[in-house]
């Protein structure tokens, strides 16, 4: 298995091109479940989770092709031959419960494996079946898969998240735009992907409006249509390499960025001591002096996002005085933690809350990546530390970032790939 091995090298400097999102690309794809028609996808990484959305897209019957340099993917569900999921493929990927509400709403059944928990908490599924339930659908669950089915078409109802889960938010909006009359989706998530979906949706012929908000209506439509779609920037990636410019005290140019999906990240970075300028390059990202410690706390957008909290931490890490993050959205992400200590981290963790007590300098180690976003804050950190650091389990990283190592190069990182 390959690993990484990186160096202590100067600040980052230069300027980088932000790929398409991953959280956005994987219901895009799914979306595409929803018609016969073929649709046109664009800005979509090469990523191995995009890779097992291909595998269960072919495995229903639809015929994809993906041109992975220019990053562009046609699919087809035309006459789709079967309506149970490729089990390796969706047992890998959570994402892959996102076809459920397409193809429930469009050949009213699905049977696919329940997503396990993972690493970072038990994260079940029971919002989107809720959902489902209350358009019409039965459902059965045995051997761990569930099966769901409708005997006619579903039909719109209100439905009130208990939290609003970016997944459910999506499939309950998919599956409601074959519905038969209105859906209203209250305390919905309100994340920028949700509003990608939405465009991606209405251009496929359906009628959705107030993404982007905590209520989102759908007004059923009998079919949709293909259509072609650009991706948006992935804003995590963005925030990495936000972060990864600030830790280093470099100054990197963020090419192809949406500014907007970034305030949280901004505000928070603006906290630490580092600036960021809009040009019309693109958004610039740097630091002078010394990193000031921060209070944070995850919460669902516009808050500040979950999937950056690991790679806050490292720059806590170092940061002159003590820093609070609290995690709310996922009961288990602090596994970096541990890793992030063995690098000489002062890191003291009760329940949701870690406490960040920041120091001079961390120092290289061997260390684990435990889930995506933990990986890549092990990446960031090793950047600053003294002394070669070795990362290993890294298939975690490149399930969500797109050649991390050639892009940290280009702004003068000293990573390479090993196979050990
Ligand atoms: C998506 C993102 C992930 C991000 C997360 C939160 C994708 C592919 N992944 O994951 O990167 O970290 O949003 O911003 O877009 N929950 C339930 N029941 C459900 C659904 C969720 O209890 O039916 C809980 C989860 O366990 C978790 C919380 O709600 O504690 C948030 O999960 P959710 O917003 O659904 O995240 P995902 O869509 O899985």
């Amino acid at each position: 298995m390959d690993k990484f091995v990186i160096k202590p090298g100067d600040a980052l400097h230069g300027s980088v091109v932000v790929s398409g999102a991953k959280n956005a690309v994987l219901p895009i794809l799914a979306a595409c479940l929803l018609t016969e028609e073929s649709c046109e996808i664009q800005n979509v990484p090469a990523l191995t989770d995009v890779e097992e959305m291909i595998t269960l897209l072919e495995g229903f019957g639809a015929a994809v092709s993906f041109d992975r340099t220019g990053e562009v993917m046609n699919i087809q569900a035309g006459q789709l031959n079967s309506m149970q999921a490729d089990v390796e493929a969706a047992g890998k990927m959570r994402a892959s419960f996102l076809t459920a509400g397409p193809l429930l709403a469009r050949y009213r059944q699905v049977r696919i494996p329940l997503p396990g928990g993972c690493q970072i908490g038990t994260r079940p599924v029971d919002l989107h079946i809720k959902g489902f339930l209350l358009l019409g659908a039965s459902q059965k669950q045995e051997y761990g898969m569930v099966e769901l089915w409708s005997k006619s078409e579903l039909r719109g109802k209100n439905v009130y998240l208990d939290f609003p889960s970016v997944g459910a938010t999506e499939n309950i909006m998919m599956a409601a735009t074959l519905a038969r009359g209105t859906t209203v989706i209250e305390n919905a998530a309100a994340e920028p992907e949700i509003c990608d979906l939405a465009d991606f949706l209405r251009k496929m012929g359906a009628d959705v409006q107030g993404d982007g908000t905590d209520t989102i209506v759908i007004h059923g439509k009998k079919k949709l249509h293909g259509a072609v779609h650009r991706v948006i920037p992935d804003r995590i990636e963005a925030g990495t390499f936000m972060v990864a410019a600030a830790i280093t005290g470099g100054d990197v140019l963020l090419e192809q960025v949406q500014t907007e999906h970034l305030k949280p990240v901004i505000a928070k970075l603006a906290e630490c001591n580092v600036k960021t300028e809009q040009t019309e390059q693109g958004l610039r990202i740097y630091r002078k002096g010394r990193l000031r410690p921060m209070h944070l706390k995850t919460m669902p957008f516009p808050g500040f996002p979950t999937d950056m909290q690991a790679l806050f931490m490292s720059l806590a890490a170092v940061a002159k005085g003590t820093s609070v993050i609290t995690e709310t959205v996922f009961e288990n992400r602090f596994l970096h933690a541990g890793e992030l200590r063995r690098m000489g981290a002062d890191i003291k963790i009760d329940s949701r809350c870690a406490v960040i007590e920041g120091v001079d300098t961390l120092t290289g180690a061997s260390v684990r990546a435990t889930d995506l976003r933990a990986g890549a804050a092990l990446i960031l950190s090793a950047l600053a530390a003294k002394g070669d650091t070795e990362i290993s389990d890294i298939y975690h990283i490149e399930r969500g970032y797109y050649h991390i190592e050639e892009k940290l190069r280009n702004l003068g990182a000293d990573i390479r790939r090993e196979n050990s």
